[in-house]
């Protein structure tokens, strides 16, 4: 169990204190989230995913997540969501992983499969299903798949029910995509279990209906995630951290619950799962933008209970603005990680900023020297004139 201790001997904010997660140790306790960006073309990764996620390992982060990798293509929110169903998709991410170990951060992915949420429109073209204007434009939509023919709401796309050969498959295609992920070079694996995407439809019991062996009762819901987890984790090298994303609640009525979750976790640690990063939502709509006035660190109950009834290292994420509230997080032992998305949007550099804000390496000794020599020298300069 690698849960995150108060490093009290060297004062080091806990923020900035390595952790070790099988064979892989993380610098500080910063993960970038991951987050799509719907701008792949056939799900390569290109220049934009190389740029966008260069800069947060020279912004410090200790962990880098690429977006939500599709495991075949009808499992793509978006025609321009990354994919990594193919050697060639592997292939385009190797510079990329190449890169964020050079410079300090170790690379991750979260494999996903959209469910009965693909065949959508990007956030900025409507964000609802794909139409003709989208057809206008060549994305035509195509059929999509769920544990019961039901769809997110009134006037979404229905998908058809997934018979147990589509079971079969789709497990199978996790399961490769864990090996072209080794493959480009990831030292980190996610399996996507959360916001209303495939995995998630299964668990719940909103949006699972079925009469056999992966419906039912919990046990029933819980068998298409607990497999998949374990076809991943028998591929995925046992050193390599595996980390499993849920949806801890659903938050509406009748649905997934907290309790749900510490269920699946125990499972779930006992197949290898290393880290649960607790999310929340999305089963019925979105689990980022909500209508909801959601406070800082909306996510973090559920952090707390996973981490503490189940023994397991958890993260958490949601509105993590501030370094002092990301140490506090830390020391008062509801999560071990942080995840940081839209912070990073404004600020790539979040890492780094929190650093100085917390007194860690006044140095900048842990920045590349192309950017540390000058700072250096810019803040002795700065000292010198009374400027600081
Ligand atoms: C642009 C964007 C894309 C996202 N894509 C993903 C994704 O690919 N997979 C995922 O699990 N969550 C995704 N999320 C959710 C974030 O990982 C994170 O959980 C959420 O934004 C809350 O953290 P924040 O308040 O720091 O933004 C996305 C969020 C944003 C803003």
């Amino acid at each position: 169990m690698t849960k995150a201790g108060t490093d009290t001997e060297t004062e080091t904010p806990l923020l900035f204190s390595p952790l070790t997660l099988g064979g892989v140790t993380l610098k500080n306790r910063v993960v970038i989230s991951p987050m799509c960006q719907y701008s792949a073309q056939d799900g390569l990764a290109n220049d934009w995913h190389s740029v966008h996620l260069g800069q947060y390992a020279l912004g410090g982060s200790a962990l880098v997540f690429c977006e939500a990798a599709a495991v075949e293509a009808r499992g793509r929110i978006t025609h321009g969501d990354l994919g990594i169903w193919s050697a060639e998709h592997a292939a385009a991410l190797k510079p990329i992983t190449s890169f964020l170990r050079a410079h300090g951060a170790a690379p991750g992915m979260q494999i996903a499969h959209a469910g009965r949420k693909a065949s959508m429109q990007r956030p900025w073209q409507g964000h609802g299903p794909l139409d003709e204007s989208d057809s206008a434009r060549g994305e035509t939509a195509w059929d999509i798949v769920a544990p019961s023919a039901e769809p997110v709401s009134d006037g979404s796309l229905m998908p058809h029910e997934m018979s147990l050969e589509d079971i079969a498959t789709v497990q199978q295609a996790f399961a490769d995509a864990a090996g072209y992920t080794d493959d480009a070079g990831f030292e980190v694996l996610e399996l996507h279990s959360a916001h209303g995407y495939l995995s998630h439809t299964f668990l719940s019991p909103t949006s699972n209906h079925r009469n056999d062996a992966y419906g039912g009762d919990r046990a029933g819901r819980m068998r298409f995630t607990l497999e998949t987890v374990e076809k991943v984790r028998a591929v995925w090298p046992a050193h390599k951290p595996f980390f499993v994303r849920i949806s801890t609640v659903d938050g509406v009525e009748g649905g997934w619950d907290v309790e749900d979750s510490i269920a699946l976790t125990a499972e779930m640690k006992q197949r290898g799962v290393d880290v649960v990063d607790c999310s929340s939502g999305g089963i019925a709509g979105m689990a980022t933008t909500t209508r909801d006035p959601l406070p800082l660190g909306f996510r973090l109950p559920f952090s707390d209970r996973i981490r503490r009834d189940n023994d397991i290292a958890t993260m958490t994420h949601g509105l993590i603005l501030h370094a002092d509230q990301a140490e506090e997080i830390l020391q008062a032992g509801q999560a071990d990680l942080i995840g940081i998305a839209r912070g990073a949007l404004y600020n790539p550099y979040w890492a780094r900023h929190a650093a100085h804000e917390l007194g860690f390496d006044p140095g900048f000794d842990d920045w590349p020297d192309q950017y540390g020599w000058w700072l250096t020298r810019r803040e002795a300069h700065l000292k010198s004139i009374g400027a600081r």
